[in-house]
């Protein structure tokens, strides 16, 4: 389609090219990342993930050579060729990453006479004339690619050699690794080479298609329906710094509230206040440290979003008051979609003002969602926005202290909104088919405004669907699985996936929303859950009850061991999103992030690491008592027996039902909360400290975990040192919280020591 370079010009950060058939944009806006650009549908970005200018002003050359132009930046070569072609390489002049030079050819042509047998079964296939996207990147295979990332995808850590789409999909039968979308639409990618690394972040929020070497084995594509040709090319030394790369473009999950932190109980089918009183009453006659209780549709008055349901559950604020007494904090559900319904102050607010989609004909759009027939605001105007953040004031003035964002795909029930129903994009008409994927996303980003608006404490705001970006506000978890042991051992690629593609704050249904939890897999998914950010239990009417004690002895003390080593471990959590809010690296990691030159580790799917200093080995599977563990090398420790065990190699741990197999790199120094039943029980100021043998620097802040003082420097900075030699050196760097810890336990191997702490340095004898 472009044809034959003929000319070009630098205007700011961009070298914009005429092609005979088009005109290409390269624009280089750090030395690592570069945006590939031709304006197909408008002339501009029109990011929903990109905010503010991310371009650094570096400077670069452009060379004009005969075959191809190119970009030189500190540390890429970008060789631009005829047909828009563009290929990367290191400043070295190392190939990072060509353009195919072919056709892409269907592997999958089907003739017309089976097609037709195949429709008349009931599959769902098609045979498309064109094999080819309206948007499409087709890139060489070099051979040794994996590729990571991608968002909430089902299936194996690894996406080398499967495909994708991405459109926002609530489907609510099992989810099998051979479907190709979830409610997430996150289009970005890690290739990892055994030379190189980068990434690719494809930023059109189109239906579009991953292909990552299942069509054919030389080359892996990108396409999408419509839009712009938009892509990110980012480069960087290493793994982590792909990440750091794209969450500096897309954003950065910012540090929550202490209690989030906390463990979760929710359940789709709490109908009343008894059933919720007998639930928190039970957690603590039976201390099960709990911080937060979530109400689901049931709580509204016939499922309309800013209503209670008063009678069955009472007066609001006084039962919020009640729940406050024992610690309990209370997150309610709210759906984009709004009950059609004279007099209902929401519907009528919308309609009165223009806030919903409309058809095209210019009538408001409708659907039906819980409430039966429903109208969908539209989050792409800024004025609905601002009107749903107002709208969070019902329930911030109750008392509720986060908003779950459900339903925002958005799902509908009577078949999926047409692509052509009326959405706005800011200051422009636009439809469903652009702003489909990013729906959800636009809801977050109006939830967040209000609760930072009106509530002023960090908002905890839980979405189902995303885009690219969407960690800046809010978390999210991978929807409706089911208490199926696949699913388990699906939560660890996921959420590693997920991860690498900036969504840090994350989780999984613990015990499985669907289906029937076992006794058995409701402790080894605890056992998950326990290093999710996200640690919540949740399961759907109609799904056996899975609160911890209704399973008996074994099942209990199985769940209160893995929820209070959380609240044990809850300040290295912490410590993550801190290094999270700065550099975007997530908490729940694949090892390869870490170990990306071990051959063993790009495939695995049943370990992942917490940080850097945690290797969580968990059992997921029916009926097994030991686990096949990979430590990479180095030296790590057993957490339970403290046992040295050298990496490098695998070996089999036993790991009965009460174990989840745990290992501390050497040289950690891991902080411990004391014993509390949830955040705010008592006082936090002793801190104690796990400290492993070897070499090693960690850093931990104290704050008051609620609100954005944090960002005015009103935080304290301590700074631990351990050396082989035995000592161990504590320090407070910076000093802006009053709240100083009291005392340092510090426990080494099997001595404990205690240090009364006045703000000076201490060095400490192991
Ligand atoms: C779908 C959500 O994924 C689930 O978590 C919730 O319980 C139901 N909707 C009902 O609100």
């Amino acid at each position: 389609m472009y044809g034959k370079r003929k000319s070009y010009r630098i205007e700011e950060g961009s070298v914009k090219i005429s092609f005979a058939g088009g005109e290409g944009i390269v624009t280089v806006l750090t030395d690592e990342i570069i945006n590939v650009f031709s304006p197909l549908i408008s002339e501009d970005h029109r990011s929903k993930a990109i905010e503010g200018n991310k371009a650094k002003g570096v400077s670069f050359e452009v060379k004009e050579k005969i075959e191809y132009l190119e970009i030189v930046t500190k540390k890429l070569l970008v060789r631009v060729y005829d047909e828009y072609k563009v290929d990367f390489y290191s400043a070295g002049g190392e190939l990072l990453c060509a353009d195919f030079r072919g056709s892409r050819q269907s592997s999958l042509q089907i003739s017309e006479k089976f097609l037709a047998l195949l429709k008349a079964e009931g599959h769902e296939v098609s045979s498309r004339g064109d094999i080819n996207y309206r948007v499409q990147v087709v890139k060489r295979m070099e051979g040794d690619e994996a590729f990571y990332g991608l968002g909430d995808k089902t299936g194996f850590l690894n996406k080398r050699h499967y495909d994708y789409e991405m459109w926002n999909s609530d489907l609510p039968t099992a989810h099998t690794d051979a479907f190709k979308a979830l409610y997430k639409s996150i289009p970005f990618f890690i290739t990892l080479r055994k030379s190189c690394v980068y990434g690719i972040f494809f930023d059109n929020t189109y239906h579009s298609y991953f292909d990552m070497g299942k069509e054919k084995n030389d080359y892996y594509y990108f396409g999408a329906d419509n839009g712009n040709l938009d892509y990110y090319f980012i480069a960087g030394e290493a793994m982590p710094e792909i990440v750091e790369n794209y969450t500096y473009l897309t954003g950065r999950t910012p540090l929550p509230q202490l209690f989030t932190l906390g463990y979760h109980q929710s359940r789709w089918g709490y109908e009343n206040v008894w059933d919720v009183r007998e639930v928190v009453q039970k957690y603590r006659a039976l201390d099960i440290p709990i911080d937060t209780i979530h109400l689901d549709i049931d709580y509204m008055d016939g499922y309309k979003v800013f209503t209670w349901n008063e009678d069955d559950f009472g007066e609001p604020k006084a039962l919020i008051a009640e729940l406050k007494k024992s610690g309990f904090k209370v997150v309610t559900i709210i759906d984009p979609g709004v009950k059609v319904e004279a007099g209902y102050n929401i519907y009528e607010e919308g309609i009165a003002n223009g806030y919903f989609a409309s058809t095209p004909q210019g009538e408001v759009y409708e659907n039906a969602v819980w409430p039966g027939d429903a109208v969908f605001p539209d989050f792409g105007k800024p004025k609905t926005r601002a009107w749903w953040a107002k709208n969070q004031r019902f329930l911030i003035d109750l008392g509720v202290r986060g908003v779950w964002n459900d339903m925002n795909e958005p799902a509908s029930f009577r078949g999926e909104l047409p692509g052509d129903v009326i959405f706005t994009d800011e200051d422009e008409v636009s439809n469903h088919e652009a702003v489909h994927n990013v729906y959800g996303h636009l809801m977050s980003k109006a939830s967040y405004e209000g609760w930072k608006e009106y509530d002023k404490r960090r908002p905890f705001v839980i979405t189902r669907a995303c885009y690219s970006g969407s960690q800046k506000y809010a978390t999210s978890w991978t929807g409706d699985n089911q208490s199926l042991w696949e699913h388990l051992q699906m939560a660890i690629p996921q959420m590693c996936n997920m991860g690498l593609s900036g969504l840090a704050f994350i989780g999984t249904d613990v015990g499985g929303f669907g289906a029937d939890v076992t006794p058995e897999l409701l402790c080894r998914w605890v056992e998950v859950g326990c290093f999710s950010p996200l640690f919540r239990n949740h399961s759907s009417r109609g799904s056996v009850r899975q609160e911890p004690w209704l399973f008996g002895e074994e099942t209990l003390a199985v769940n209160k061991k893995y929820i209070e080593l959380r609240y044990r471990i809850l300040p290295y959590f912490y410590d993550l999103f801190w290094e999270c809010e700065s550099k975007g690296l997530p908490l729940v990691r694949p090892l390869v992030l870490h170990y990306e030159h071990d051959e063993e580790v790009k495939n695995m799917n049943g370990e992942f690491l917490l940080g850097e200093h945690l290797l969580v080995a968990p059992v997921v599977e029916q009926g097994v008592n030991r686990k096949l563990v990979y430590l990479p090398k180095g030296d790590w420790y057993d957490y339970w027996t403290g046992e040295k065990k050298a990496g490098g190699c695998y070996f089999i741990k036993e790991a009965p039902l009460d174990v989840c197999p745990i290992y501390v790199k050497a040289g950690s120094i891991l902080p411990n909360f004391e014993p509390m039943q949830y955040v705010g029980e008592h006082e936090m100021d002793v801190l104690i400290l796990d400290v492993y043998d070897g070499n090693g620097r960690y850093v931990h802040r104290q704050d008051n975990g609620e609100d954005f003082a944090y960002r005015e420097g009103e935080y304290n900075e301590y700074e631990f040192v351990v050396l082989a030699d035995g000592t161990l050196k504590i320090e407070l760097v910076h000093h802006g919280y009053e709240k100083l810890y009291r005392k340092f336990i510090i426990r080494h191997r099997r001595k404990t020591q205690e240090f009364e702490f006045k703000g000076t340095p201490l060095t400490i004898w192991l």
